[in-house]
C-alpha cells in the first residue's frame, strides 16, 4: 500500500484482500507525524504509551481524555494522508456513553479513529461509536492499561482456552462494527489464524509477521525508550543515525515482511 492518496478504513481493508501490507507507529507530535508520513507509515497512532515515553510514568494509567485531545490535535497538525488512530484513555469508555463523549471529544481534536482495548464486552460500545460514524479499532491480547489486573507485561493467549476465547471475541467485535484489530503479544501461530479469520486489518505487536500490519512505539524504532522490548528493532542504529531513514527502513520492512523476523518474534 502506499500513501498516495489519504488513508481511509476503506483503502485499509481493500490492501488486506489484495494481501498488501501497511505500517503503522505511534505519533505524539506534529513534527514526527510529518517524518513519519513522509517515510511512508500509512497509520499513526496517538497512543497512550504517552504516559510512559512522553510523561515519564509507570504505566498509561494516569493519561487522561485532555492529554490524548491534545496530542492528537499536535499530530493532525503534522498529517495530510496518513490515518489517525488516538487511543480511549483508562476508564474514557467504562460505559457505552462515556466512551460516545470521550471518542467525540477525540475525533473533534483530528482523529479519524478510535482505538479501545478489551473483548467481548466492547460489543454494545463499538457497534453504537460505528453506527454513528466514528471508526474503531480493538485492542486485544496484551492490554496495558490493566497492568495493576493482570500484574504484568507478558504473552496472551498460550493455552488452548485463551486461544478460543480469543478468536471467538475478535470475531464478535468485528460483527459489532469495529473497522481494524490490534493484537498486543500474541503467540504468531494465533495472530496469523486471527488475520487469516477476519476480514477487517489486524495489526500486529509482538505478534509475529502475518498479520497485516505492524505497530511499534517511535521511541522504541530508534532506540531511545531506555528499555527495547523483544519485539522492537532499534532501525535507526542500522540506518546512520538518520530518523528520516530509519522510519522509512521500518515502513519498507513491514511492508516486505521482513519485520518482524523470529528474533523479534516473542515465543
Ligand atoms: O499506546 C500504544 O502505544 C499502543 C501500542 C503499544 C500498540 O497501544
Amino acid at each position: 500500500m502506499s500513501l498516495s492518496k489519504k488513508v481511509t478504513v476503506r483503502s485499509l481493508t481493500l490492501a488486506k484482500s489484495k494481501g498488501e501490507k501497511f505500517a503503522m507507529v505511534t505519533s505524539y507530535d506534529a513534527t514526527f507525524a510529518r517524518l513519519s508520513e513522509e517515510a511512508g507509515i500509512e497509520c499513526l497512532l496517538v497512543g497512550d504509551s504517552l504516559g510512559n515515553v512522553v510523561q515519564g510514568q509507570e504505566s498509561t494509567v494516569p493519561v487522561t481524555i485532555d492529554d490524548m485531545c491534545y496530542h492528537t490535535s499536535c499530530v493532525a497538525q503534522g498529517a495530510n494522508k496518513a490515518m489517525i488512530v488516538a487511543d480511549m484513555p483508562f476508564m474514557t469508555y467504562a460505559t457505552p456513553d462515556a466512551a460516545f463523549a470521550n471518542a467525540a471529544a477525540l475525533m473533534q481534536s483530528g482523529a479519524h479513529m478510535v482505538k479501545m482495548e478489551g473483548g467481548a464486552w466492547l460489543e454494545e460500545t463499538i457497534a453504537l461509536l460505528t453506527q454513528r460514524g466514528i471508526p474503531v479499532c480493538a485492542h486485544m491480547g496484551l492490554l496495558p492499561q490493566s497492568v495493576n489486573k493482570i500484574g504484568g507485561y507478558r504473552l496472551h493467549g498460550k493455552t488452548r482456552t485463551e486461544a478460543k476465547q480469543l478468536l471467538a471475541d475478535a470475531k464478535q467485535l468485528e460483527e459489532a462494527g469495529a473497522d481494524l484489530l490490534l493484537l498486543e503479544m500474541v503467540p504468531a501461530q494465533l495472530a496469523a489464524q486471527v488475520t487469516q479469520k477476519l476480514k477487517i486489518p489486524v495489526i500486529g505487536i509482538g505478534a509475529g509477521n502475518q498479520t497485516d500490519a505492524q505497530v511499534l512505539v517511535i521511541y522504541d524504532l530508534l532506540g531511545v525508550s531506555g528499555y527495547i522490548p523483544r519485539f522492537a528493532n532499534n532501525f535507526l542504529h542500522s540506518n546512520n543515525g538518520s530518523i528520516q531513514e530509519a522510519l522509512a527502513a521500518y515502513a519498507d520492512a513491514v511492508k516486505s515482511g521482513s519485520f518482524p523476523d523470529a528474533e523479534h518474534t516473542p515465543g
